[in-house]
């Protein structure tokens, strides 16, 4: 990804319904990206189109209908891992916080922090502790960010919004050179977003965190754990068919933005665990040999019977392997949560002393 330009905070003017405007001083969003997180999207439908093994990239998901088809999965009853977390949130966020907390003020980092209904949870457990927090979100959605901003300010006067609207990489980098903490930090990634990584890249991604953090500061990561793969594939192929329409919306967007004539119908969604890899994979299969024009980009796709795109990965991780993760990134796995079926984790990561850190 390249985003190059930068500004410093915007003000954005507070509104409300009911005259209890949240203060201007209480939020201020950050917009790291000028150009959308779409200005890849061109090149990489045209790279990952004409490829051998054709590929889009999950982070296309996410556009304005993407975005509500995924607030649906959360609610689908395949779809445990929202409800899981949200149940460990729930009865163990007093306890995740004591662990963290060290008399003075903590202030909350959340990566990738959406609609913000689970950090409620652990907002409330830290107002439990102390007057006044700083919430630091970042996401890569500027509009995601107001909206959940707003409501947080609505129902906690108390709390300071420091938001970042911003790629992961960028947002770290601007966060190492600047001054953005108070007192030690929590930093919330959720819902096993981490999934979508492979390997290296989870790696790098939260050496790159390390990076803003100092020894004592904690992690608490939700990763989904491996299971029976009939479960995982039911997850991510619903009766009702909302993922498949997730996935397939990918292909909606292509038509809608890039002037494409992908017939959806001649396409289908597929899910499969693999065992091996430990990941659930997801692809876009055409059910017969066809030619499609994408209009803005002047290219003519050819797809076999049977021929796939691959749009997704979402690894499923052991305890072994989130011990292994914490510790190549400089932190420690200090506690590890689970849902009361042990399908999902949240693991309390605490950074440990490290004499020489990677600049993110
Ligand atoms: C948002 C990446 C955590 O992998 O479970 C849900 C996305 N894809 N159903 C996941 C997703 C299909 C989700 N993450």
């Amino acid at each position: 990804m390249s985003q190059t330009a930068r500004r410093g905070a915007d003000h954005i003017p507070s509104r409300s319904d009911d005259g209890h405007a949240p203060s201007d001083q209480s939020l201020r969003i950050h917009r790291l990206v000028q150009t959308e997180i779409n200005a890849g999207f061109a090149d990489d439908v045209r790279r990952g189109l004409s490829a051998e093994t054709k590929r889009l990239f999950p982070k296309y998901f996410y556009d304005a209908l993407g975005s509500l088809l995924f607030d649906a999965i959360c609610l689908l009853p395949e779809y445990y891992l929202t409800r899981a977390e949200n149940e460990i949130l729930e009865r163990d966020a007093d306890e995740i916080v004591a662990s963290v907390h060290d008399g003075g003020p903590v202030t909350l980092l959340e990566m990738g922090s959406g609609s913000a209904i689970k950090t409620r949870l652990v907002i409330e457990a830290l107002l439990k502790r102390q007057t006044r927090l700083l919430y630091v979100p970042v996401d890569i959605s500027a509009t995601a960010l107001e909206t959940s901003a707003r409501v947080l300010l609505q129902s906690y006067p108390s709390l300071t919004v420091e938001a970042y609207a911003s790629d992961y990489d960028t947002a770290l980098r601007y966060m190492h050179d600047s001054a953005w903490r108070e007192g030690r930090v929590l930093a919330l990634f959720l819902g096993s977003n981490i999934g979508n990584f492979e390997e290296a890249e989870a790696r790098a991604f939260l050496r790159s965190l390390r990076g803003v953090l100092r020894a004592g500061d904690a992690l608490l990561l939700g990763a989904d754990l491996k299971k029976d793969p009939a479960v995982l594939e039911a997850a991510y192929d619903d009766a009702l068919g909302v993922t498949a329409a997730f996935n397939l919306n990918l292909l909606a967007r292509i038509n809608r933005e890039l002037d494409a004539d992908f017939d959806l119908r001649t396409f289908r969604h597929i899910a499969s665990y693999d065992a091996q890899g430990g990941r659930v994979e997801a692809f876009i299969e055409s059910d017969r040999p066809q030619r499609v024009n994408i209009g803005k980009l002047g290219l003519e796709v050819t797809f076999a019977a049977g021929e796939r795109i691959h749009t997704e990965n979402s690894h499923k991780y052991d305890l072994a392997q989130l011990s292994q993760l914490a510790t190549g990134a400089g932190f420690t796995r200090a506690r590890t949560w689970f849902d009361h079926a042990e399908q999902f984790s949240s693991n309390l990561f605490v950074a440990v002393e490290q004499a020489d850190l990677i600049k993110p």
